[in-house]
């Protein structure tokens, strides 16, 4: 089988990498891919946004099935026109994608559909926002409506940053159109947990949980970015809760979309906040979580390609995937300046002397190759550059081998938190 991934990032990376095991690939091709793809698949100079561009070049390598990994190409109808090619395509359909790409879309579901989540109001009037928010009362939440790389969302302490945030989005438009429409939400107070399962548009098979860090700095402080680092598994997300998210938030969405005519296919991720009276849905994804698909790839026993292909087919019901017991650890590295404006360009040595490292993979998040007097270098090329990776029988053994290939890796143009997965390592040392 010829596959396609798309996408150019460390959740991509570690898709091909896990793809390029299959007996059932026979040839694995990355649009548009980076330098450590390249190592797995041959790239195609194609960006994930180019729809038609992506359609022509699948079937001028005559691809069997497409693996899309962002959200962008996904909203904008990447599988519905893959399918109409005629070629088989994992993820959902647009209409299906919008649980991502509408945050109002996703909050009116929630609310049809009994999924529990935050209080919420949607306003694409800012006074009627700002009035909204001086009765509600703070601590609150402003997120722009449409998608914005992960960052268009806002913790308010106060009822006047509650009004800045309206601002900074409805009236400067910091996030673009993102921002014609806000949600504003209580604040819920909690754990974060990442949950993904598989869906076939009927059935539901749950992956296991990860946890991710959204902010830039040690101890959670700082901007929010993609997210820093992840680990798994979650202690939070324990088998009875792994019950409860299946039966309150991931199956009444999966036949909430069924009943609404739109059908999910492909990964349902939920960003979770576990608060005390259980699960409460902040978000849906309609993709693999990145960083948290580095570490999850690294903990999939079973082959990945037969059950992305049983999803497309409707076929999931009878499918079993197997985990190993180890923990995963993935540190991101990012560019000097991220997630402001990154410094692009500065080179990165001591790459192979990570990767040799027992135990460690490393997934290129956002390099590229270059020739710089006469050899053949690897540069920075994006925000999150690298995503460091490592397994241990604990989250405290598969931190420090994490943390010993990035230490490995000789690159002053970025840098990276040292306290990944500081939660459940707390926990460790607690028992
Ligand atoms: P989102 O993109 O909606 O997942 O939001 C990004 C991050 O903002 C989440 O991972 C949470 O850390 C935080 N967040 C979002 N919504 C809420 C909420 N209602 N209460 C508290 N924190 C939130
Ligand atoms: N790591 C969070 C995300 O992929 O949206």
């Amino acid at each position: 089988m010829r596959v396609l991934v798309v996408g150019s990032g460390g959740r991509e990376h570690a898709l091909c990498w896990a793809l390029s095991a299959s007996p059932l690939c026979d040839a694995l091709f990355c649009a548009p891919g980076n330098a450590g793809i390249a190592d797995v698949a041959t790239c195609l100079p194609v960006s994930s946004d180019d729809i038609s561009g992506l359609v022509t070049v699948a079937r001028a390598q005559n691809i069997d099935f497409v693996v899309v990994g962002p959200e962008a190409p996904l909203v904008a109808g990447l599988v519905d026109q893959m399918t109409a090619a005629g070629i088989k395509a994992f993820g959902p359909s647009a209409q299906a994608a919008r649980l991502e790409g509408s945050k109002a879309f996703m909050k009116d579901f929630f609310a049809r559909h009994n999924v529990p989540t935050a209080a919420y109001g949607r306003f694409t009037d800012a006074a009627k926002a700002k009035a909204f928010i001086t009765a509600k009362g703070a601590p609150v939440v402003v997120k722009a409506d449409g998608l914005a790389a992960g960052k268009g969302v806002i913790l308010c302490q106060s009822v006047a940053e509650g009004h800045a945030a309206i601002d900074t989005i409805m009236t400067d438009k910091a996030f673009g159109a993102a921002g014609n429409e806000v949600v504003v939400e209580e604040f819920l107070h909690g754990e974060e947990a990442s949950f993904f399962a598989i869906v076939d548009g009927e059935t539901a098979l749950p992956l296991v949980a990860a946890q991710d860090h959204k902010a830039v700095g040690d101890g959670d402080t700082g901007p929010n970015t993609g997210g820093m680092g992840a680990y798994s598994p979650a202690p939070i997300v324990d088998a009875a809760m792994q019950d409860r998210i299946m039966a309150e938030v991931i199956m009444p969405t999966v036949r909430g979309m069924a009943a609404e005519g739109c059908p999910f296919k492909g990964v349902l991720f939920a960003g979770l906040m576990i608060s005390k009276d259980g699960p409460k849905t902040l978000e849906f994804n309609v993709r693999f979580g990145d960083p948290e698909c580095e570490v999850l790839m690294m903990r999939l026993k079973s082959d990945l390609l037969p059950a992305l292909i049983a999803a497309v087919d409707g076929q999931l019901k009878n499918f079993d995937l197997r985990w190993y017991d180890e923990a995963a650890v993935t540190v991101i590295m990012a560019a000097n300046g991220y997630p402001g404006t990154p410094q692009k360009g500065t080179i990165i040595e001591g790459l192979d002397a990570a990767a040799k490292i027992e135990g460690v993979s490393v997934f290129h998040a956002g390099t590229k190759s270059e020739v710089r007097d006469g050899k053949t270098v690897v540069v920075a090329n994006g925000g999150r550059v690298l995503a460091v990776t490592a397994t241990g029988k604990t989250v405290s053994e598969a931190q420090a081998l994490a943390y010993k290939g990035v230490d490995a890796i000789k690159w002053p143009g970025g840098f990276c938190r040292r306290d990944i997965g500081w939660r459940a390592i707390a926990r460790e040392k607690q028992s």
